[in-house]
């Protein structure tokens, strides 16, 4: 996998650090509440961001998982979002908060708040560890971004390339002859 890598845009210890700010950032946001809390991850990208923050969190929360995909097989560009597998908890009446690995073209953040909106929670929040603000859309915020980075593909804590590399520890760009090659 190492072999594979161009270079290491964010490291594991710069990653860490910012998880760690975002947890802050994100308890200030909820005190101590009535009803709770339910983070629901996009799946599959999110799912080293999730486990990283939500250990850092104090609070009480249940958790909830939506699938949407918007890449299949070995693409580097958004082909639309659509919904792989829908929402599996209720969250009537309580506080969302999204959690999603990257804002690119915000279809996937869009689809997902509409999807959730139909729930009627009592809030919805949105916390992206990655986004690039080239493309991202003027009506889909992040209320909690991690770190903005350029128009390239990434990939590691996560993120994958025609499903490979999401244990990559760091956020890194491949080589680019393996972006072709699948
Ligand atoms: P959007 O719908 O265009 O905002 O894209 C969001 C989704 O596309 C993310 O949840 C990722 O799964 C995927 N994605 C976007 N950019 C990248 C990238 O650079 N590497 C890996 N996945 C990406
Ligand atoms: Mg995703």
């Amino acid at each position: 996998m190492e072999g594979d890598i161009e270079r290491v845009l964010i490291s594991e210890q710069q990653l860490a650090q910012r998880v760690d700010e975002m947890a802050r950032d994100i308890a200030a946001c909820y005190p101590e509440m009535d009803p709770g809390l339910v983070m629901v991850p996009i799946l599959s990208g999110s799912i080293i961001f999730l486990a990283d923050l939500i250990r850092l969190l104090p609070m009480k929360m249940k958790l909830g998982m939506i699938t949407v995909s918007s890449y299949s097989g070995a693409v580097t560009e958004s082909q639309g979002a659509s919904l792989k597998m829908d929402l599996n908890i209720d969250i009537r009446g309580q506080h969302v908060l999204i959690i999603d690995d990257i804002l690119d073209t915000g279809g996937t953040l869009r689809l997902v708040r509409e999807r959730l909106r139909l729930h009627e929670p009592k809030s919805i929040r949105t916390a992206v560890l990655l986004r690039k603000p080239s493309k991202a859309p003027k009506d889909v915020v992040a209320d909690f971004v991690g770190f903005e980075i350029a128009d390239e593909f990434v990939v590691g804590y996560g993120l994958d390339y025609d499903g490979h590399y999401r244990n990559y520890p760091n956020i890194a760009v491949l080589k680019a002859d393996r972006y072709t090659t699948g």
